[in-house]
């Protein structure tokens, strides 16, 4: 979408919103915000992580948003023009490069994790979930993740439908399809929680999402919360800069900024409501890992009248609003390709495959590789598989610096005059809180969660 496209930009601010938040929107909210809740113990990670969207995502958010409509180009050349309009200099761009390597390293699993999506809509549609218990789901899940080429298969599908997407750059026609679609999901998602309530786990459910128990919070929790939540809102890397570059003047950014997380944040909680209650319910396990949500909702469509239609029309919903995050995650590494004058079908269907070789790392990392944990001399990462290795390295580390340079370029190299303009922000207090944030609050916090999470790891387990 944004990027590969000149001249098409979003004419409304309703269809800017909606390709922030079908971006925003995926795998993050749905599969990966429970599990990391689950894996840590609940309150405190879901205290840290919304404290963590306000302080340091929204403003990084905006400072991405503000490059982008400053720059009027792709990551790299927005960064490189805007810092030599304000004496800085167009190595700024090199963050774009950055970005690139973490976009194919986070495609590399994400489409693993779509994969199984797509391998559960035939499950779901044939009544393979139909009056199975907790522990047969689970069954049937985990002999998914033993077969690594039924992984692979399914890898492949989901790779090749993003790829061929990017390549044919109907990508536009995909993101048109995820608004109708995606409201249907919320509705489906509404339905699960409304199930999910009726369940005997509903009290646990809110007593362990919204009870925080501040002595578990560590660094390690910090960090996963704080990577969690640039994952999410697809901040960290330049995406965001891409999309408001593409967006017309008269659209408020601070608005959209604030509409995309609560609209994201507003699915990960649904997601959270649908899945714990079932999970206390049927004496799952909350810490239970990746695979929690595809061990957990099964059970839900189990026990419906309209199981089977309605398990395949989730996991079908689910699958279109992953492939939009996974297109905008192709398209940023092919838009620097096409610009670069590589011919945009090579470039889409070479970087797919690349990220899909990448990806059998995770295929293998939940079963032939399951107990092989590359960098086991080294505290805190001891118990990483390869898979949890790119995931942490890429949520955690690459994603934070970026959100770092980007912060400190918004609120350093920028004039703060030329910021508040950019936003169209008059209040002088707003400008101040937002540059307050950015050239204090999020270098500094992200300085210390890094150093800490990677150095004084010694204490914090789980994960
Ligand atoms: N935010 C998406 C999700 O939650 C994933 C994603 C898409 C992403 N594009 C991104 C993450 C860019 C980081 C950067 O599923």
């Amino acid at each position: 979408m944004a990027g590969g496209h000149q001249g098409q930009g979003w004419t409304s601010r309703w269809g800017f919103l909606l390709a922030t938040v079908g971006s925003a929107v995926g795998l993050g909210s749905i599969w990966k915000f429970p599990y990391m809740v689950g894996a840590n113990g609940g309150g405190a990670f879901v205290f840290v992580y919304l404290l963590a969207l306000a302080v340091i995502v929204f403003p990084v958010l905006l400072a991405e948003f503000v490059i982008g409509r400053a720059g009027g180009k792709s990551a790299v050349g927005s960064l490189q023009d805007v810092a030599a309009r304000h004496g800085g200099t167009r190595a700024w761009g090199l963050l774009g490069l950055w970005s690139i390597v973490a976009g194919i390293l986070i495609l590399s699993f994400y489409s693993v994790i779509g994969g199984w999506t797509i391998a559960y809509i035939p499950l779901a549609a044939q009544g393979a979930f139909a009056g199975q218990t907790g522990e047969q789901v689970a069954g049937i899940f985990n002999a998914l993740l033993a077969d690594p080429n039924r992984l692979i298969l399914f890898h492949a599908i989901f790779m090749t439908l993003t790829a061929v997407t990017v390549a044919l750059g109907i990508t536009n026609g995909l993101e048109r399809a995820v608004t109708i679609l995606m409201p249907l999901l919320f509705l489906i998602m509404i339905g699960l929680v409304v199930f999910a309530a009726a369940t005997t786990g509903l009290g646990k459910a809110a007593a362990f999402m919204f009870t925080p128990d501040f002595s578990k919070i560590t660094p390690k929790i910090v960090l996963d919360a704080i990577g969690l939540g640039f994952f999410s809102i697809s901040v960290g890397m330049g995406v965001m800069i891409t999309y408001a570059a593409y967006s017309g003047r008269e659209i408020n950014l601070t608005e959209i900024a604030v509409a995309t997380i609560a609209g994201d944040t507003f699915v990960s909680f649904l997601a959270g409501f649908a899945i714990f209650p079932l999970v206390f319910a049927y004496n799952l396990d909350p810490a239970g890992g990746p695979g929690l949500m595809f061990v957990t909702l099964p059970v839900a469509f189990a026990q419906m009248e309209w199981g089977t239609v309605v398990g395949a029309a989730f996991f079908i919903l689910l699958l279109v609003s992953a492939l939009a995050s996974a297109l905008s995650l192709l398209e940023l590494i092919v838009s620097y390709a096409v610009e670069r004058n590589v011919n945009r079908v090579v470039a889409a269907l070479g970087g797919g495959l690349f990220c899909f070789v990448l990806g059998l790392a995770t295929v293998y990392s939940f079963n032939e590789w399951s107990t092989w944990f590359p960098l086991a001399g080294v505290p805190g990462m001891e118990a990483k598989t390869a898979f949890d290795l790119i995931d942490f390295l890429t949520s955690n580390i690459m994603l934070t610096v970026g959100g770092v340079l980007i912060a400190v370029f918004v609120g350093w190299v920028m004039p703060s005059g030329a910021v508040a303009e950019t936003l169209g922000v008059r209040n002088g207090a707003s400008v101040g809180l937002l540059n307050f944030l950015l050239r204090i609050v999020c270098p500094l916090a992200l300085a210390a969660v890094l150093w800490a999470g990677l150095f004084l790891t010694g204490g914090g387990g789980g994960g």
